[in-house]
């Protein structure tokens, strides 16, 4: 069936500079090239589920200059419901300035208009929240937004998947809301306080689960991901290794990818494999946003992989 998505969350246009080594503090270096790509976790999540088949809306807020006009733009030519996507003379377009050197960043996001994007907005387009099965929330916009948007998800019943990044602490009444959590290892430690080792990753997630979550999954980059449910216990899905390009938006691809999975249907573990593999393809190209992979790419690389092990 056709799964249909909901993402509440930011946009920013991402600033990339590529140089062979990042500056020091107090340091001038030379870069190579400079690109203007559109980013931001809520829309690359969004691009993602579009292309990957699923009927995706979105709910944020740009300015009113060109930046903001781009990034509809990016979203629209995706296949994304941009329609309730606010466009506030209040502030400017949100900015990611990327450092990339060697595949790995530094990132400092100027959130402008995201932090326009408030608890009304939510309440404004219920009825299109309503409409989806899986809601996808991150970080990039003001907490009380998160939180009116899992609260009134949750209520409607549908499935809510949080990426808590970038990391920061979460209300406590947030995780009763959150059906699937998705941190990577730093942000784990930041919301569960334990070491994110080898090892120690279950004692941690288990700490989120007693927090109210339904479900844990932590992303391990190329190793792959494991997850803790309250129903199936916990568990590791393997990675890819793949030739990485960089790495900016890997979670995004990762959370849409579960999302769409889980609105199609899928069951958890599966929906989590599919999720590593939408991730894997992104990762080998630049940039976030334009490197999202298609469902027939997906597709491809999953049909290559059986034939490889057959
Ligand atoms: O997750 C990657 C995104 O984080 C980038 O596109 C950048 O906009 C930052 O917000
Ligand atoms: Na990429």
């Amino acid at each position: 069936r056709q799964a249909r998505v909901a993402v509440i969350g930011s946009l920013n246009m991402d600033v990339v500079v590529q140089a062979a080594r990042l500056p020091q503090i107090g340091e001038t270096v030379t870069g190579d090239s400079v690109y203007f790509i559109p980013g931001g976790k809520g829309a690359n999540q969004a691009v993602s589920a579009a292309r990957l088949g699923a009927s995706t809306v979105m709910v944020g807020s740009v300015g009113t200059d060109s930046f903001g006009q781009t990034l509809l733009e990016s979203l629209e030519q995706s296949g994304v419901d941009i329609q309730p996507v606010k466009r506030t003379p209040d502030a400017p377009t949100g900015v990611a300035s990327i450092w990339l050197s060697e595949g790995d960043n530094s990132i400092v996001v100027v959130p402008g208009a995201n932090s326009r994007c408030l608890p009304d907005d939510v309440r404004h387009h219920q009825e299109r929240i309503a409409e989806s099965e899986v809601v996808v929330l991150q970080l990039e916009i003001p907490m009380e937004t998160v939180m009116e948007a899992a609260r009134t998800a949750k209520e409607l019943g549908k499935i809510v998947v949080l990426n808590p990044a970038p990391a920061t602490k979460l209300p406590q009444e947030l995780y009763q809301w959150v059906d699937v959590l998705t941190p990577n290892r730093s942000e784990l430690e930041r919301l569960s306080g334990y070491p994110a080792e080898e090892g120690g990753l279950e004692q941690g997630m288990q700490t989120l689960l007693h927090k109210g979550v339904s479900c844990v999954v932590t992303t391990l980059g190329e190793q792959g991901a494991v997850v803790l449910s309250k129903e199936e216990g916990f568990r590791k899905v393997a990675g890819r290794s793949v030739h990485v390009v960089d790495t900016t938006g890997a979670g995004d691809a990762f959370n849409a990818g579960l999302a769409c999975a889980l609105a199609e249907g899928k069951p958890l573990f599966d929906a989590v494999d599919f999720a590593g593999c939408v991730a894997s393809l992104a990762v080998t190209r630049l940039g976030a946003q334009n490197g999202m992979p298609s469902r027939k790419e997906v597709d491809a690389f999953y049909s290559k992989e059986l034939e490889g092990n057959g």
